[in-house]
């Protein structure tokens, strides 16, 4: 850094000496790996109002997230209820796979199915059922609906079964006697949707009051889809809010899920097993794909991107986790259009611990924001996150960030809550630790299947204090990143990127960030 003469210095030269801009600060620091809280970002002239802040975030080619959050691929954060509450806020949840295959599966189609204005398949029932058959249904599939068309085996309409009628008491009776017979059923044809057919079921809904389903049928009264009101309310009120869902071109939730690198018995990958769960994830509408491991710049994880690029040329494929320009590339060069960078920050992980491995993660992502850049990738800012500051500082070098511990504690984590002490947890626990082996997660951390307490862990057992449901913690991650983006004057997150200007701080600095010599008596949320 060229030090301004002995003239004055102009407002430009002093505050271009002491804070700098990425390039010129983490190559002055080269050597000294630094984290979130080792650093403070400098103000900038701004026009931008904070609500404002556009959080556009593009991840591979026709992966798009208006929230530039993902939800961690742990047994503790992510399955179907976690992945619908990220992309119903604009983001995207990887769904775990310390679960079997199948099971996988309908988590990935629980989402993709949920709430997209029509459903085509709606679960339909029998009028030679009883009225117990359906209950079982709906205690084995979990459903949360009790209302159900009656079809005869050609899918045309004889009636609908109320939920009212769905009770243990009439658990003998039959469907047929139960139901509301076709002429008393409302329903609409198929040709008469139009090109906005949510708007068309709104006004349905408005004209007839107190019916909450519609039913779709053909010229030959086959049915067709089914809308409910309130799939239709929350998505005329999704139009009027600035919140926008993360969808895909047939108007689904996005979701992703992860996938391990499998090995056969002579340690090579098994690519079959790989490709057609991968595929069958693709079937059910999956989004992206993410081969997720502790230590991505290794052959078999190279080996499994390939397979995957090869096989599905149009899937985002994320892959990880690496820390350095070369893993970047060598992802990249696999086929990876997004890569995970994170070793060892994760507020569960004992990584550095056990294996004395891994780097401070703001440092991390520079070097690896510089290859991704040359080689056309995308970053993601894997772990370590504990609050919205780290996020705006790790955008400054990411294109989206990972969160694990900030969303374990929301009711939408799988996990029961735990009392202790009239206080109220969830478990968090590292993918690593021995417990999330056992139940699948070995080969993340490169051990065989069998683990036994000889196995190093790389990650601990936890619990986290139960939080407000996602909505409200991603809420208040964005509303700290639009301030964030307001101080440093960016409209959008590549002008974040831009503007950016980093300086280190001491203990004390960090002493001074945080509410200090006072009696705290309400924090801040
Ligand atoms: P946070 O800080 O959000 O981090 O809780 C979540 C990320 O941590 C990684 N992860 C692990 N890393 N041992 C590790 O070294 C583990 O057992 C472990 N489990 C999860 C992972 O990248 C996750 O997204």
């Amino acid at each position: 850094m060229k030090v301004p003469s002995n003239a004055p210095w102009s407002s430009q030269e002093l505050d271009s000496f002491f804070y700098q801009p990425a390039d010129s600060f983490f190559r002055g620091n080269s050597g000294l790996s630094l984290t979130y809280d080792d650093v403070t970002l400098a103000t900038l002239y701004s026009e931008i109002i904070p609500k404002d802040a556009n959080f556009e975030t593009r991840l591979g080619p026709g992966l798009y997230l208006h929230l530039p959050i993902v939800s961690a691929d742990m047994d503790t954060v992510t399955e179907s209820r976690m992945a619908i509450a990220l992309a119903l806020n604009g983001g995207l949840g990887l769904i775990h796979y310390n679960m079997p295959p199948r099971q996988q599966l309908s988590e990935v189609s629980r989402v993709k199915n949920h709430i997209h204005g029509l459903i085509r398949e709606p679960i339909k029932v029998h009028p030679e059922q009883c009225i117990g058959d359906v209950l079982g249904l709906i205690e084995e599939k979990k459903f949360s609906f009790s209302t159900f068309p009656v079809v005869d085996k050609d899918d045309t309409l004889l009636g609908l079964l109320p939920g009212h009628c769905v009770r243990p008491r009439f658990a003998h009776r039959g469907v047929g006697e139960a139901m509301i017979k076709r002429d008393g059923v409302l329903t609409i044809r198929e040709s008469e949707l139009g090109d906005d057919p949510i708007q068309r079921a709104d006004r349905f809904f408005t004209e007839h009051i107190g019916i909450h389903k519609l039913l779709v049928v053909d010229a030959e009264d086959h049915l067709k889809g089914l809308f409910t009101l309130s799939d239709i309310e929350r998505i005329s009120q999704e139009r009027l809010l600035q919140t926008k869902p993360a969808r895909d071109s047939k108007f689904r939730l996005l979701c992703g899920a992860a996938v391990s690198a499998p090995r056969k018995a002579d340690g090579s990958i098994d690519k079959d097993q790989l490709l057609g769960h991968v595929e069958a994830l693709v079937e059910r509408g999956l989004d992206a794909v993410a081969v997720s491991t502790a230590h991505g710049h290794t052959l078999g994880v190279g080996e499994a991107v390939k397979a995957i690029r090869h096989a599905l040329p149009d899937l985002t494929i994320i892959a990880g986790n690496v820390t350095s320009a070369a893993g970047v590339e060598f992802l990249a060069k696999s086929g990876a259009n997004t890569v995970k960078i994170g070793q060892g920050p994760g507020s569960i992980c004992t990584t550095r611990v056990v294996a004395g491995v891994g780097i401070p993660q703001l440092t991390a992502l520079y070097v690896c924001s510089q290859a991704a850049r040359d080689h056309g990738v995308t970053i993601l800012a894997d772990g370590g996150i504990t609050k919205s500051g780290d996020v705006v500082k790790a955008l400054t070098l990411a294109d989206a960030v990972v969160c694990g511990s900030l969303l374990a504690g929301c009711p939408e984590a799988p996990g029961q809550i735990l009392e202790i002490n009239g206080k109220f947890y969830k478990q968090y626990r590292g993918m690593g630790s021995h417990a999330a082996m056992k139940a699948g997660s070995a080969a993340r951390y490169g051990h065989a299947r069998e683990i036994s307490q000889k196995s190093a862990a790389e990650g601990v057992e936890a619990l986290k204090e139960v939080s407000a449901p996602a909505d409200t913690v991603l809420a208040q991650l964005a509303g700290g990143l639009q301030s964030g983006m307001g101080y440093l004057g960016a409209g959008n997150l590549s002008e974040l990127r831009s503007n950016a200007r980093y300086t280190r701080i001491t203990p004390a600095g960090l002493r001074e960030s945080a509410p200090h010599d006072i009696i705290e008596v309400k924090t801040g949320g």
